[in-house]
């Protein structure tokens, strides 16, 4: 049967981010992908030089506009990442809206990109459209750590009670995609958590609480977390109900993607050098067989 998911993300010219991290790796799964490149940019923020445009809210409504005056406003998912502006994110609520409408069963993907180790990469004000609007409306939730806190500042409880908080806000699924806890295995390895809440037939109520511990690799990729997204959101299509499952291959997939392109970079970059931004672009179209049939290569444990 055929899936269609409407990407809402950045697109660059050069490189894996937003659109260009998500739309390769879900079509060679076998999703129809309906891209919105909420800016397009050279090449993505981490550069030494960019240059580019960016969508406004009107514009998008326009877009969305053609797609339902053709009534083909019909989508199984809706993926959303980076957003920095507070009226283009409030017209992404009404298209969701919208959408949920056309289609109950929509399944919301939302990657809450706001900052990372406790800096705030988009203006604050776009907090309370999170808070009050997006986080309401998603069904799958992947903030990082620091995402995760800042939607609940007050909670002192620890990070497992924090995706509890964010469950009651709304996503029954939430992975938190790197947090800074110590791993078992050791300072080598990065922590991500995950938890589902699920109802059985009956309607009885379960849930399922896991741990991945990630090999770490030293060096600062981009476009990763939005590669994360993508890959949670199909494989969860295919394991709906199995978190462990559906994480175990995203993470899989994430570390033959990065192991890619570290082994990459550090050649073109030559003995002793740090790689630099551009060689360290995710090895995406040479992943393809990784992508569809990814080697578990990270154990996930269900806590
Ligand atoms: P957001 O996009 O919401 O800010 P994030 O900060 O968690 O999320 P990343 O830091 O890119 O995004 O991490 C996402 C995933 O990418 C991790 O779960 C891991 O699988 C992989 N990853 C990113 N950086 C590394 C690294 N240095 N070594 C190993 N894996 C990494
Ligand atoms: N979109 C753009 C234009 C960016 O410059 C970046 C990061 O620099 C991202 C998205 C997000 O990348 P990541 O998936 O690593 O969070
Ligand atoms: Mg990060
Ligand atoms: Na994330
Ligand atoms: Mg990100």
């Amino acid at each position: 049967m055929e899936c269609r998911v409407l990407s809402i993300q950045s697109h660059v010219v050069r490189g894996y981010v937003g659109n260009k991290s998500a739309t390769f790796p879900l079509q060679v799964l076998g999703f129809e992908v309906d891209s919105i490149n909420s800016v397009q940019f050279s090449n993505h923020t981490g550069y030494a030089h960019w240059k580019g445009q960016v969508l406004t809210a009107e514009e998008l409504q326009v877009l969305y506009e053609g797609i339902k005056l053709n009534q083909v406003n019909r989508y199984d998912y809706i993926l959303t990442g980076y957003s920095r502006d507070n009226s283009f994110l409030e017209m992404v609520v009404d298209i969701i809206l919208e959408l949920k409408k056309t289609n109950p069963s929509l399944v919301y993907v939302c990657d809450p990109v706001m900052g990372d180790h406790g800096v705030m990469y988009v203006p604050e004000n776009l907090l309370p459209v999170y808070q009050e609007k997006i986080v309401p409306l998603s069904d799958i939730l992947t903030p990082n750590q620091f995402e995760a806190e800042k939607e609940h500042p007050r909670s002192l409880l620890f990070t497992a009670q924090v995706m509890e908080l964010l469950h009651k806000m709304g996503p029954g699924t939430v992975v938190l995609t790197s947090t800074d806890l110590p791993s078992k295995q050791g300072g080598k390895f990065l922590v991500a958590l995950g938890s589902q809440k699920t109802v059985k037939p009956d309607g009885s109520k379960t849930s399922q609480k896991i741990c991945m511990d990630i090999p770490k690799v030293d060096a600062v990729f981009v476009g990763t977390g939005d590669l994360f997204a993508a890959m949670l959101l199909a494989w969860t299509h295919h394991h709906p109900t199995d978190l462990k499952a559906a994480c175990e291959k995203t993470v899989s997939v994430m570390h033959h993607v990065i192991k890619r392109t570290i082994n990459y970079a550090n050649d073109v970059a030559g003995p002793g050098k740090k790689p630099s931004p551009a060689q360290l672009e995710l090895r995406m179209v040479q992943s393809k067989a990784d992508i569809e049939n990814p080697a578990i290569a990270v154990a996930v444990r269900v806590l």
